[in-house]
């Protein structure tokens, strides 16, 4: 693998390819040449730093990775994220088609619709009202507590879905800071109010306690016999929730093989059922499996996963870029960035090999972004003329929902595009010089401003165009970037599946809890840290 990508970076240097700018001078059909669609979903990478030689070069990779082997382990259920021990079946959760996905030899699918059913009835009874609170009033706000997994994708969901939005309020509660909770609870009245307690393993302290919070809210205001009217729980621990007082049949389970970022499809999509109704929420679901069906069958240069994939350990690895920059020109995807670095730094973010080794390149890079356009009147500025080439990925539908606004989607598409033509052409010094004495400017002077106005150009971006953000959209959008972090962890030979440095985090904190709590003296923690305990411990009141 390490000499295919110093073949690569051989191949990139020797036929220029990072002259973005000159290669789409000389050729006209450039866009055609390096875009690829699936139905309305287009991917246009033709001002990334690519050629046909480079191309060749990433599909020789892909193939010495084993990418598409090891992408057909997963569909079929094979045991690869070793270190749980665990099948990756996400993909089962939107399998439309039912096409028996076995672990342990037995086929999931049933339990999975059995789930998706039992999901769809509860979210009718809230949404018609047939499902009350204990005082027979309706249920008008939803609560979901949770977080990670179990509150990223659903809060993200929900945004991006508002136009089809016709159920209850949703709010969305995941830090452990009581300002959160305590604001939520604010804005809800126990009586007409359900929380959903959603959590995987239904043990990480911020859901817990937060759980613990809203219960005590409902039992204060309702008394003790309210509280199986007002809670739902999604978790793969079944045995806890029922400690916890959840009444059975409001409890939706999921599976071991569910990656908590990878679990929208599953029971923790359950707010957004109950926001948009079970219908829409199987578009989604048929928007992700229209993903993996492509993202299965098609050669690696249609298939939009793969492309991006190796187009993201291209930037990473062979021209050394360190992160990259999420840019939806969709105001509703405006925790999209959030979701992805969750989706792609938690699962690439690691530095061992599926062989117990060092790993030979740079894995995940840093995943940020914000809504355009109002990252360009913030940190653009560093992307257009920042020393550090920050790989640019746009995100924008040909159609808005609000109708009657169409001249404002036409100022955001101008926007988008204006962009990233910015970006690839930039601007030489001859061009911001005679700029400047075009409009008057002595020549001393030009010379002198000049620099400041020059953009060097040739900054890789791609551009993702959809028809509009509807609920198949969305679930194609998360799939295909799911399926991407995938190809990049093929690629850097590691498990993406797993999450220890997370874990490390949670332990210590607990572990430090009695300190802060001042019933263990610190001694034995570093003296910072000790330090830190004690102001905190002598100022709090
Ligand atoms: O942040 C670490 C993590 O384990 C995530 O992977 C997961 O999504 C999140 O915690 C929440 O975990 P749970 O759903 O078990 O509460």
């Amino acid at each position: 693998m390490k000499a295919l990508v110093d073949q690569l970076k051989a191949t990139a240097a020797q036929t220029n390819a990072t002259d973005i700018r000159a290669a789409f001078a000389s050729d006209a059909e450039r866009f055609s040449r390096f875009s690829t669609s699936l139905d309305d979903l287009l991917l246009d990478y033709s001002k990334c730093a690519v050629n046909e030689q480079v191309l060749d070069g990433l599909e020789a990779l892909a193939k010495a990775a084993k990418v598409e082997e090891k992408r057909d382990a997963m569909f079929r259920g094979d045991i690869i994220n070793i270190t749980e021990e665990r099948a990756v079946l996400h993909t089962a959760l939107r399998n439309r088609g039912n096409r028996p996905v076995l672990v342990d030899g037995k086929d999931v699918m049933p339990d999975v619709n059995g789930v998706l059913e039992t999901m769809g009835a509860f979210a009718d009874g809230i949404r018609s009202g047939a499902l009350k609170g204990a005082t027979g009033k309706k249920i008008t706000d939803v609560v979901n507590i949770g977080i990670g997994g179990s509150d990223l994708g659903p809060v993200m969901a929900t945004l991006a879905l508002a136009p089809f939005h016709d159920g209850p309020r949703l709010h969305f509660v995941s830090n452990i800071d009581g300002a959160h909770i305590a604001d939520t609870l604010k804005l809800v009245e126990p009586e007409t109010t359900l929380f959903i307690i959603a959590s995987k393993t239904f043990t990480t302290i911020e859901t817990m306690t937060n759980a613990a919070t809203a219960r005590a809210f409902i039992a204060d205001k309702l008394g003790e016999a309210a509280v199986g009217h007002h809670f739902a729980a999604v978790s793969t621990a079944l045995d806890k929730v029922a400690a916890f007082g959840i009444d059975q049949a409001r409890v939706f389970g999921f599976w071991d093989w569910v990656g908590g970022r990878y679990s929208i499809w599953s029971a923790i999509g359950l707010p957004l059922m109950i926001a948009i109704g079970k219908e829409n929420f199987g578009h989604f679901l048929d928007g992700g499996h229209a993903i993996d069906e492509h993202f299965r069958t098609a050669p690696i240069r249609e298939n939009l996963p793969m492309l991006l994939g190796l187009l993201g350990f291209y930037n990473r690895n062979v021209l050394g870029y360190p992160s990259r920059a999420i840019l939806p020109y969709d105001q509703r995807l405006s925790r999209f960035p959030a979701y992805l670095q969750q989706l792609d730094m938690e699962s690439n973010g690691k530095a061992v090999t599926l062989d117990s080794k060092p790993v030979e390149f740079s894995t995940g890079p840093v995943v940020w972004g914000e809504p355009g356009t109002n990252g360009q009147h913030a940190f653009y500025q560093l992307i257009h003329q920042g020393t550090d080439v920050i790989p640019a990925e746009f995100m924008i539908a040909a159609n808005g929902h609000e109708k009657t606004l169409r001249h404002q989607h036409e100022l955001l598409i101008a926007n988008c595009l204006a962009q990233s033509e910015a970006l690839m052409k930039g601007r030489t010094l001859a061009e911001a010089k005679a700029q400047l004495t075009s409009k008057g400017m002595a020549d001393a002077k030009a010379d002198k401003i000049a620099p400041h106005r020059v953009f060097a150009g040739n900054r890789p971006s791609l551009t993702l165009v959809y028809d509009q953000l509807d609920p198949f959209a969305l679930g194609r959008l998360i799939a295909l970037y799911e399926h991407r972090v995938f190809v990049e962890g093929a690629l850097f030979n590691i498990n993406s599946f797993d999450q220890w440095g997370v874990e490390l985090g949670k332990e210590l904190a607990t572990g430090l809890l009695p300190v802060v709590e001042g019933k263990e003296s610190a001694a034995g923690h570093d003296s910072s840290t000790a330090g830190l305990v004690a102001v905190l411990l002598k100022a709090a009141r």
